[in-house]
Formats: structure tokens, sequence, C-alpha cells
């Protein structure tokens, strides 16, 4: 199994990425050292996460010791849903640049596909109509600029995505979004696929403990932990090993120096073709995301709507 996969700008995108979200700002600078050293090459991060600055710090430690050289790296960052307004996208990704001690992004994703009023906070009241075609032209000249080696974007639907490629100049390279065994996204990986775009998945463990997705229960499923002890192996490495067989980036969180290793030894072994199979008995349960985006007299008056029928 390869450790990376393509991307149709001709780079290459590391299959295994350590997830930053709700990765502390006290404990993130050590967790990418850490994590680093063990062996990843790819850093998923985003303004609205609020520790870019400590990655920004960690990485200048890493180059500076020798550890790695910056295009050994695979940085993506996100630009946040107040930053849609074509004038301010430069300026976003020049601030996230400045805190991550950067020059360059590997990947620069529109977060989502939602726009916030500028400078207000993530509620559904803040919500004003997006204008993707703009953001998008904004994203390409950053492409074009070479401040951002690959642009895409991270929870759209097929609808969204066929949207933006009617429209694009550059087609989008990437699309990050929720995916796991329990939530397959068996559509949108086919309809991605057929246009050259990569998916790369976040939650990829199902986000266990986390305070927003509590009906997660990937690594608790029972199929999974039977594949597990079948194979020898933990549930989380299973569910990992499991996405780049079927072809997906992942991008699992940890700050914990015995997990963040464990979640890259998937290379050298495999999920044979018996128990693969297995993974298609698993009953699909999408898990609400966005929620924080719709309110009844809102842009988005329900999840249906912001996830255009596609869950
Ligand atoms: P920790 O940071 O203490 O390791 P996701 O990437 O799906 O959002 O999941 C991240 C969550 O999963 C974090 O709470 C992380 O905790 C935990 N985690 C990371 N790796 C594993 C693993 N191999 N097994 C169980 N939990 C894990």
């Amino acid at each position: 199994m390869a450790k990376f996969f393509s991307l149709n700008t001709g780079g290459k995108i590391p299959s295994v990425g350590l997830g930053t979200w709700q990765a502390q700002p006290g404990i993130v600078e050590e967790a990418i050292i850490t994590a680093v050293m063990a062996g990843y090459r790819h850093i998923d991060c985003a303004a609205f996460y609020e520790n870019e600055e400590e990655i920004g710090l960690a990485l200048n430690k890493l180059f500076e010791d020798g550890v790695v050289k910056r295009e050994d790296i695979f940085v993506t960052s996100k630009l946040w849903c107040t930053e849609h307004d074509p004038e301010d996208v430069p300026v976003a990704l020049d601030s996230t640049l400045k805190r991550l001690q950067l020059d360059y992004l590997d990947l620069y994703l529109i977060h989502w596909p939602v726009r916030l009023k500028k400078g207000t906070s993530l509620s559904a009241e803040n919500v004003i109509p997006s204008d993707i075609p703009s953001t998008w032209a904004a994203m390409e000249k950053l492409y074009d600029s070479g401040k951002a080696k690959a642009i895409g974007v991270s929870n759209f639907t097929c609808k969204k995505l066929g949207d933006l490629l009617d429209v694009a100049r550059v087609p989008p390279a990437v699309n990050q979004v929720e995916c796991h065994p329990v939530w397959q996204q068996k559509k949108l990986r086919s309809y991605c696929e057929s246009k050259g775009i990569h998916l790369s998945a976040y939650s990829p463990l199902g986000s266990p403990g986390s305070e927003w997705f509590k009906n997660s229960s990937v690594l608790s499923h029972p199929i999974i932990t039977e594949i597990a002890e079948k194979l020898g192996r933990n549930p989380g490495q299973v569910v990992l090993r499991w996405g780049i067989q079927m072809g997906h980036s992942v991008l699992p969180k940890s700050t914990n120096e015995v997990r963040l290793r464990g979640n890259l030894d998937i290379f050298d072994w495999s999920i044979p073709e018996d128990l693969f199979a297995k993974f298609d008995e698993i009953e699909q349960v999408w898990t609400p995301r966005g929620h924080l985006f719709i309110r009844a007299d809102g842009i988005y008056k329900s999840e249906e709507e912001l996830w255009d029928g596609e869950i």
C-alpha cells in the first residue's frame, strides 16, 4: 500500500495525516514534534482550530533541528467561513502562513460551503448566503501564486461539488469530509472518483469522546472489534487501514504518543479480502454535522437542506 495518493495537480498527498482539531494549544506543539519524529509527514490544520501558532512553533523547531525539511512535510489548512469574501481570502491565507511560519501551504481548503458574517462567531444567526464561485476564484489566484500548491474544499456534497466544477478554472484537488466505516460516503466517494477529486477523511475514528458527535460508535462496532481481534490489531488501526485500502487519506487526531505511533503502523499488513468485505455489512449511520449552521428561519433550515438531501 502506497504511503501517498496522487492529486489532480500532479502532486501527492500522504495517506495518513495528523488531525489537529480539538488538539489543545498547550499540548499540540509537543504532539506535532512527537508525530513528525514518529514518521508523520502530513499535518491537517485550520484557522478555526485556534492552534496554528503552536503548530508553527513545532514545525519551525523541526526544520531548525534538521529533523525534516519543509518539502518533506505536507501541510493543509482551511479558510474559515467568515473569510469567504474574495478580498478576505488572500489575507486569511497570509495570516495562516504567518501563524504556521510557512511561506506556502501544500493544500488550502474552503472549510465549509457556508458563509458567516465577517467578524461573527459560529452561530446559525450569523449565516449569510454564500457565493462559492467568487470565493473559489480567489482560491484559484492563491493556487496561481504558488502560496497554495493545491486547493480544495471540505464538507461539500456531490451537488455542491458539481456546482463548483461547473465554474471552476482549477478543479478542487480534495474534498475533506467525515468518513469512517459507519459513514462510508459511498455516493460521494464514487462521485469524487469520477471527477478526479481525492477524498480525505476527517474523524476517521468516528471522533470517540468528542462532545460534538456523541453517537459515533465506530471503534466499538462489533464487526470492527471482531476484525481487529482476528488480525491482532487495535480497532483504530483496522479502521484507518480500511480507509487507505478504500483509497482515501485519513486524518486521525491524537495527542497521545502510543496512539500516534499505533495509528501510523498500518502499512506493512492489510485487511484480507474476506474480512474487508464485512465492512459492507456495517449499517450506515449519518452523524449530524454542521448543526450550528442550521436554524428554522435561517439560510439552512434543516440538515437535509445543508447536505442537499445527500444524507
Ligand atoms: P487522543 O488524542 O487522546 O489519542 P478522530 O480522529 O476520529 O476525530 O478521533 C480522535 C479521538 O480519538 C481523540 O479523542 C483521540 O484521543 C482518540 N484516538 C486517537 N487514536 C485512537 C486509537 N487508535 N484508538 C482509540 N482512540 C483513539
